[in-house]
């Protein structure tokens, strides 16, 4: 939610932040602007709208002249997208440039105290309190300055400040959002993400809440709250630029879809050895035992994702698997102690919800273990146990392959985990491993199947809403395809556990109505059916999943999509891929914004 990026070197630094904003622009894309530090003082140029947008209005960056700049783009919180609200903001007298990721919590206060001391604001935003603040308490020593500022915020931060008194140089901290550091050789960079950074330079340090970095052309120094200097190590990327591009494709989304094969392999395939499932973890599969329950949360697709685990997890380890979403377990008063193996779903690493939860969770004595892409976020930090997805950046806002890796993870946890508690035959074991083995070949032939869903999408696009329907992992697999329709296509839809629709809901169905019905569960397609047929009596047309081959299918449904046969138990992720693509030429026909969706943002780095 927002990115930020700042620039210190050698070289003019508006083309440079330009070009990091547009890759962070899935972060938020409502506004963006850019300060400089030039020979004469700071120089800011802000827009509503996209970074192209402010790109037109700076010349591409040529406009603006200065070695050392900050950037944002913006995911608006307090105040609407305007180019005044748009970050950066200004001190009074424009000594201090801020961009901010984050909420200040207490920023209604402190913008009190200061309008009471004759300060005027000019935005409606809480990041502008940060600006007048670092002015008003300013003593020329520009961290010390940050730091005191910082200490006086509360909620979440993330800060990029610029300081007029000294070009060349820029502070940063980090306070319950992304950031980190890129090392360049005679430059030196920072940005809420690595893909902003890696074009650029692959050495990266993550920093951690409470730090601050003083960064100028030559050096890089972390500090902690206590103004201590930190040894920090540096870490590579070990992706290249390319995956963060689209390689041919229109759209990111697509890009994602098409990657899964090679993604669910990236997490599986090296924890697949000599026929067994190795999770390199802290704990032994044994020490599983201490567990009495397991509770899975996450948010949005994530937690979808936790529930088609639960599904999974219970089925093969016979121990109790809750699910919460992460939003509402943060505030409870949840019954966890040390018998509770919490187990976090995040593709981002950073939503801020699923911190919160993992952090409460924790504080009760739940061991955590979290399901993260982004090495060195801060979900995957705080764990206790880490089990990285390796899925490559994903920069479609609509996650694709973040959900289906996420599934192969808590795939490979539940044989893991079965087979420790002994709980699991040697033959199903070996079938079980030999399907995870053969997971990307099904993502791949689900891809290759459903070359008529764009025919599909034509046929049914100018739906006013729909329904998706499933049991069991069906109904997971159902709120995830649901999502994925409803966020990029702004169709409005709704997932129904199958059996559930006739208590309520099925008055709505009528002949306008389009059910997705899936049904790729053999045991359970008997019951699909008869929901089929009940929502056919009432004039609606139904889209099955079934799974391929299934000719019954075709006596209900009015169309099919298929799902590629397999291991029961991991149908989540293939009979995903359909639906994923119909979301996505749904989208395409209505002419949306597809890798960019009104009101979202990647990253909920705020509650
Ligand atoms: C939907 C989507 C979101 C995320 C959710 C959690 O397509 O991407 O629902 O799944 O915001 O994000 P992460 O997985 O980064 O914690």
């Amino acid at each position: 939610m927002c990115g930020i990026v700042g620039y210190t070197g050698a070289q003019q630094a508006a083309p440079i932040l330009l070009e990091g904003l547009r890759r962070l622009e899935y972060r938020g894309y409502d506004s963006a602007g850019v300060a400089v530090h030039g020979g004469g003082g700071i120089e800011m140029v802000k827009a509503s709208g996209t970074v192209e947008r402010l790109a037109e209005k700076i010349d591409g960056g040529a406009a603006m002249h200065g070695v050392c700049g900050i950037a944002h783009t913006r995911w608006a919180t307090h105040g609407a997208p305007t180019d005044t609200n748009a970050h950066p903001h200004l001190s009074e007298h424009g000594t201090f440039a801020v961009v901010h990721n984050g909420i200040i919590e207490n920023y209604a206060a402190l913008r009190a105290e200061l309008t009471a001391a004759g300060c005027v604001f000019r935005s409606e935003t809480d990041t502008e309190v940060v600006a007048h603040l670092l002015e008003r308490s300013y003593d020329g020593d520009f961290l010390r300055t940050v730091m005191r500022t910082a200490a006086r915020l509360e909620g979440s931060y993330v800060l990029g400040v610029l300081c007029a008194d000294e070009p060349g140089r820029l502070v940063c901290v980090k306070e319950a959002g992304p950031l980190i550091l890129g090392l360049g050789i005679g430059e030196n960079y920072f940005a809420s993400d690595v893909t902003a950074l890696v074009g650029r330079t692959k050495n990266v340090i993550y920093l951690d809440d409470g730090e601050f970095a003083s960064l100028t052309p030559e050096s890089v120094t972390v500090y902690d709250r206590t103004g201590r200097e930190v040894t920090k190590t540096v870490s590579r990327v070990v992706w290249d630029l390319e995956a963060a591009e689209k390689g041919g494709y229109e759209h990111f989304m697509l890009k994602e879809i098409m990657e899964q094969p090679r993604a669910v392999k990236s997490t599986i395939a090296p924890r697949l050895r000599s026929g067994r499932v190795e999770l390199d973890i802290g704990w032994s599969a044994a020490d599983m035992a201490s567990f009495r329950r397991i509770v899975l949360t996450g948010c949005g697709s994530a937690y979808h994702a936790a529930v088609a685990g639960k599904y999974v997890i219970e089925s093969l380890c016979r121990v109790p698997v809750e699910t919460e979403l992460a939003s509402e377990l943060r505030y409870r008063d949840p019954i966890i102690g040390p018998d509770t193996l919490l187990i976090a779903v995040s593709q981002s690493g950073e939503t801020a919800d699923t911190i919160a939860a993992m952090r409460e969770c924790a504080s009760r004595g739940a061991k955590v273990l979290a399901i993260v892409n982004v090495v060195g976020s801060t979900i995957a930090r705080l764990a206790d146990e880490v089990i990285y997805t390796h899925a490559g950046p994903e920069i479609a806002v609509a996650t694709t392959k973040g959900y289906t890796t996420q599934l192969a993870a808590l795939y490979l946890f539940a044989v893991w985990a079965a087979e420790g508690l002994g709980r699991i035959e040697k033959t199903r074991y070996n079938e079980l491993v030999a399907a995870l083995s053969a997971l990307p070949a099904r993502m791949q032939r689900a891809i290759d199947l459903n070359t008529h869903v764009r025919y599909l999408a034509g046929r049914w696009h100018g739906q006013g809403a729909m329904f998706f329907i499933g049991r069991g992992m069906d109904y997971a697999a159902a709120m995830e395809g649901s999502l994925k329709l409803k966020e990029i296509s702004y169709i409005h839809s709704e997932a129904y556990a199958a059996g559930e629709l006739k208590h309520g809901t099925i008055a709505l169905i009528d002949e306008k109505r389009l059910v997705v019905a899936l049904c790729c569960q053999t045991a359970l397609f008997g019951k699909m059916m008869s929901n089929v047929e009940e929502v056919k009596a009432r004039g609606a047309r139904v889209l099955a999943v079934a799974p391929e081959g299934d000719r019954r299918i075709f006596a209900d449904a009015d169309d099919v999509l298929f799902a590629p046969k397999g291991e029961e138990l991991f149908v989540a992720a293939p009979e995903l891929v359909p639906l994923q693509l119909f979301a996505y030429y749904v989208a395409l026909e209505n002419g949306c914004d597809i890798d960019k969706p009104r009101n979202l943002a990647k990253s909920v780095t705020v509650e």
